[in-house]
């Protein structure tokens, strides 16, 4: 049986599964959790040891279809300036929160269009969150841009706050896919965008691009591939299309009769990885590419690439505190989410309090299944003897699931006393194994296709 055959019976293109940048994933929080257990995990962090920040802008100005992340579309700056404000009024509840003498190690401003804001604003929110979180020696600065969206006076503003890594969204060149996924977006502008990015000392630069889009075929991934190729980046994540119209509402506008099939995905999604292998890159987990030299790289090779909200971060502080609509934070005993639309945050916060609205409360069990699930996602491997060190008998509970993997994907994995390890053919197969590994999967949870 051909490779593709052997994966489809497995269910590569039928299954149904998360992407795991959390585990439980957030459909699984519950309304019980919310702003008690944040305020006392807040409280109780260590001053000593520095967490990273999220910041959510739930802006854009332009609404692209295919897109599925929470955001709304304005043309005017009015609900923007005023969110700025309940930002401020948040990282002022939460000053009075933290124990002092907290660091911030990383932040990270993400969207919606973090560009959307203008050099005042953007001057605004650096230093209300300067004012809260004082910063390591060697605090890392990152920001989404929107190529189209942004401009000199914008990244000198992000640039003087001490922004240091990029991420632009490309998602593919060709105008007739642009087209279809309402998405304009000129090779010209984004070069611009990038060469200003560079001046401003920007080292460490991602793409992300976009396979399964409508009207993609082979020769115009070739050539989306060679112009983003001709960027220069230091990174790449290659997301494969979501296409969820049921959560995301605006991609009834994609036409479904021009989607490439589950083999054109597979194979654009393979001619991609091969194009980025020639020209230098090394594959990093299930969806990332990067330069040997970048820390993304780095921390795969050693065995510390983490799986956090943004995807694969070689981030290795503890807690992360997430800021804004919808933002959820990581903390030492569990998951905390903000009230995820904005109106209700702000609600919350204009009531004086914070807005822990959903969340969950990690067992022990949960912290060690959590960690097999980053492993299989980042190494491709699950390391019985670091977990059994790290957790004790508690990884007898994973044994069921280790045969029920073995059972299932027979020579795709390879298992022994040491570690369960995922073949090269069997890579695709990733995100269905960690779901196996997956205790709190909903039976009825409509996640995206694994493929
Ligand atoms: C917040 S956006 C990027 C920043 C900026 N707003 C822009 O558009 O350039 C995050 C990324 O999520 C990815 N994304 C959004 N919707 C997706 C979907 N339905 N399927 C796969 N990837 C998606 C896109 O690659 C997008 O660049
Ligand atoms: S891709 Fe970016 S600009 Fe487009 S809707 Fe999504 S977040 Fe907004």
């Amino acid at each position: 049986m051909k490779q593709i055959d052997r994966l489809a019976a497995l269910g590569l293109f039928d299954s149904r599964v998360p992407r795991y940048t959390s585990y439980p994933t957030a459909p699984v929080f519950s309304p019980n959790i919310g702003l008690m257990s944040q305020q006392r995990q807040l409280a109780a962090l260590d001053p000593k040891v520095p967490v990273s920040v999220y910041i959510h802008i739930p802006f854009c100005e332009r609404l692209c279809w295919f897109c599925a992340c929470r955001t709304q579309g304005t043309q005017s700056l009015s609900p923007v300036e005023s969110y700025i404000g309940t930002l401020e009024a948040e990282l002022a509840l939460l000053a009075d929160t933290l124990p002092k003498g907290l660091r911030m190690g990383r932040l990270h401003w993400g969207g919606g269009t973090p560009t959307i804001l203008p050099p005042a604003l953007i001057h605004r929110l650096a230093r209300a969150v300067k004012d809260v979180f004082a910063q390591t020696p060697d605090w890392e600065f990152s920001v989404e841009i929107d190529p189209t969206l942004v401009d000199r006076d914008k990244i000198a503003a992000l640039a003087a706050e001490g922004m240091n890594r990029a991420s632009i969204g490309i998602q593919d060149f060709d105008p007739l896919v642009q087209e279809a996924i309402g998405r304009q977006q000129p090779y010209e502008a984004t070069l611009a965008c990038v060469e200003d990015l560079r001046a401003a000392g920007i080292t460490s630069l991602n793409a992300d691009l976009v396979y399964g889009l409508p009207h993609q075929t082979p020769a115009r991934m070739a050539d989306t591939l060679d112009k983003v190729l001709s960027l220069k980046p230091d990174r790449i994540a290659l997301f494969g299309y979501a296409h969820v119209p049921w959560v995301a509402k605006r991609q009834k506008l994609i036409d479904e009769t021009v989607l490439p099939d589950d083999q054109a995905r597979f194979a654009l999604a393979g001619q991609s990885a091969t194009a980025f292998a020639e020209a230098g890159f090394q594959a990093i987990g299930i969806d990332h590419f990067a330069l040997p030299d970048d820390g993304l790289a780095k921390a795969a090779r050693s065995g510390h690439l983490r799986r956090n909200f943004q995807g694969y971060t070689e981030d290795i502080c503890p807690a992360l505190i997430g800021i804004g609509a919808s933002s959820i934070s990581r903390l030492p005993g569990g998951y905390v989410q903000n009230a995820a639309a904005t109106p209700a945050y702000i609600k919350h916060i204009e009531a004086g309090h914070l807005a822990g609205a959903r969340g969950h409360e990690m067992t022990q069990e949960d912290l060690m299944r959590a960690r097999a699930i980053e492993m299989i996602m980042c190494d491709f491997a699950l390391d019985r003897e670091a977990l059994t060190q790290q957790f004790g008998t508690l990884t007898a509970g994973l044994d069921a699931d280790l045969d029920q993997v073995v059972g299932r994907f027979g020579d795709l994995v390879s298992l022994t006393d040491a570690k369960l390890e995922i073949t090269e053919d069997g890579r695709p197969m990733t995100r269905i194994i960690a779901s196996l590994f997956d205790a709190h999967m909903p039976a009825d949870a409509k996640f995206s296709r694994a493929s």
